[in-house]
């Protein structure tokens, strides 16, 4: 069993990498904690909320994150990608729980020294949240199973601009800060997350199988397919934050290269994952490669579990 904290912006692909979560016996959901990024951190707070809710996780709890990158403004949230509340066209939900009294750098802390060598970190927005819990308490670096990100991209190209992943480039100096130190880190990128397309007949699948869990991603998914279709010219959409999600409890199903990585932080460039010169934090695991329909199939399946 996997103990994993996601750090997310819920955002469509957030939902599915939590409901995922919720679902998989191979993970115990220790906890969400909340960013900015496809919507602002107050609005992303309220959906991991109701995400948890709906999945009946309630107890689960949830930290609030930082409103704002560490070196930069903060940039505008995507609602052209996720809609103005996150979750595609489906309205606002009004969950019952409250987040914890605690921060999102405070909560990680806390569980990290509480269950040393088993938390996987898992963020799936911006860094900002894990590299404030690293400058705060450094000696997790060492207690910490795994730091499994989704973002970055080491060959493919972005996707907000020709060279930065969207979670890299809303805070680049965190994900720096993140890669630098000396801690295990994976990446799991645009290099494998631009592989995996799951179709609208996909989704609609998901709500025969599941009509509240596969019903929601169904629903929000429609917003998240009309804009793949417009800026990518895909029929379906990209799996980002699950694929991030399932390479910690499947792992066989990636190839991954170890590579040091850095992060451009100023520029035209800035938002750039690139191979680090003379870093002194331990390599980062790349993933390269990925059984696209095992982790297509993974993903469904799991879901198809639910209700
Ligand atoms: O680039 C993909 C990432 O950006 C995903 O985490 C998605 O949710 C958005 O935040
Ligand atoms: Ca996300």
């Amino acid at each position: 069993m996997e103990k994993i904290i996601i750090d997310t912006d819920p955002g469509v692909d957030d939902a599915m990498a939590v409901l995922f979560a919720c679902l998989s016996p191979n993970i115990e959901l220790v906890g969400l904690t909340s960013i900015f990024g496809n919507v602002t951190t107050d609005i992303a707070t309220r959906n991991a909320l109701a995400l948890l809710e709906m999945a009946g996780a309630e107890h689960i709890p949830v930290a609030r994150g930082a409103d704002r990158p560490l070196g930069q403004p903060a940039k505008a949230v995507a609602a052209d990608v996720h809609g103005v509340e996150g979750f595609g066209d489906v309205p606002p939900m009004s969950p019952k729980a409250a987040p914890l009294d605690e921060s999102a750098a405070d909560f990680i802390c806390r569980m990290v020294n509480t269950h040393p060598g088993e938390i996987t970190l898992c963020p799936v927005g911006p860094f900002t949240n894990i590299a404030l819990a690293l400058r705060q308490d450094p000696g997790i670096a060492k207690k910490v199973k795994n730091v499994t990100v989704m973002g970055g991209s080491l060959e493919e190209g972005g996707n907000v601009t020709p060279h930065a992943e969207a979670n890299i480039w809303q805070d680049p100096h965190a994900a720096r800060e993140v890669f630098a130190a000396d801690w295990p880190v994976t990446m799991v990128g645009l290099d494998v997350t631009h592989q995996v397309v799951c179709t609208p007949e996909h989704f609609a699948g998901l709500t025969d199988a599941a009509p509240k869990l596969g019903g929601f991603l169904n629903d929000a998914a429609q917003f998240y397919f009309a804009f793949h279709r417009k800026e990518n010219g895909i029929r379906g959409c990209h799996m980002h934050d699950p694929t991030a999600v399932i390479s910690i409890v499947r792992p066989d199903l990636f190839g991954c290269r170890d590579c040091a990585l850095d992060v451009i932080v100023d520029g035209e460039k800035i938002g750039a994952t690139v191979a680090a010169t003379g870093q002194s934090g331990s390599p980062s695991k790349v993933c390269m490669d990925i059984e696209i329909d095992a982790v297509r199939d993974l993903f469904l399946d799991t879901i198809k579990t639910g209700f």
